[in-house]
């Protein structure tokens, strides 16, 4: 690996995307947002409708998943592009991120979607969010951070980022929705949920979002 990486994994709603970018802009770094490959993998499936247990098909679609990621200069946000369409709007919805869950546990979707992700690490350096980043993808990074907070916060946090989109969202629901998938990403078989062993673990639940960027951005420094 030749550019530096930082990780950042951690469960649902904790705001390792947020967390993501932000570094990534401080440093100008490349960005990766390893959940939206799921997420439209999830969709890609789907639309081609296309079983979740037809493992053959499954690496197919993901070894030639069509996907983009295009910035804007006025905006946050990133589009996201499947199939050559702008997807971005569903998938961020919760639903595809439960779709996204369930298709993430098969051992051949993660292997075909593991070189895709590892092509993002060039330089002058990457900073990649998702589950299994320093566990597995860039096992051997040099920059390696966990983020985790209470599951009552994390879907406070998650109401507030649907209301931002423009989308609604009932607290009672988006925590068992939380719940579920912590439940599912860090009991399955292949690339489990969990901090790597050299990670920094940062418990968020009482912390601003400055505290955790300066934090995670003190390590990268250092
Ligand atoms: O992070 P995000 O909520 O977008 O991820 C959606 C789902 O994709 C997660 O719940 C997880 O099951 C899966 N995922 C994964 N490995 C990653 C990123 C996401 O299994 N590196």
């Amino acid at each position: 690996m030749n550019s530096p990486v930082l990780t950042i994994d951690g469960p649902s709603g904790v705001g390792k995307g947020t967390v993501a970018r932000v570094i990534a802009q401080q440093q100008g770094w490349h960005l990766l947002d390893s959940g939206a490959i799921y997420r439209a993998f999830a969709l890609a499936v789907e639309s081609r409708g296309i079983s979740i247990t037809d493992e053959k098909s499954l690496e197919e679609i993901a070894t030639n998943l069509d996907l983009a990621f295009k910035t804007h200069a006025d905006s946050e946000l990133v589009s996201v592009f499947l199939d050559g369409k702008d997807v971005s709007k569903v998938l961020r919805t919760e639903e595809t991120g439960e779709k996204a869950s369930k298709i993430a546990s098969i051992g051949v979707v993660r292997a075909a979607l593991l070189k895709r992700q590892q092509d993002f690490a060039t330089l002058p350096g990457l900073v990649a969010d998702g589950r299994d980043m320093g566990t597995v993808v860039f096992a051997n990074a040099p920059f390696k951070v966990y983020l985790t907070a209470s599951a009552d916060e994390r879907a406070n946090r998650r109401l507030k980022q649907l209301q931002a989109q423009g989308s609604k969202g009932i607290i009672s629901q988006i925590l068992v929705d939380v719940k579920a998938r912590d439940e599912r990403d860090s009991s399955r078989k292949h690339s489990p949920l969990k901090p790597a062993k050299d990670a920094l673990i940062i418990d968020t639940t009482t912390l601003s979002l400055d505290e955790v960027i300066a934090q995670v951005s003190e390590l990268v420094k250092a």
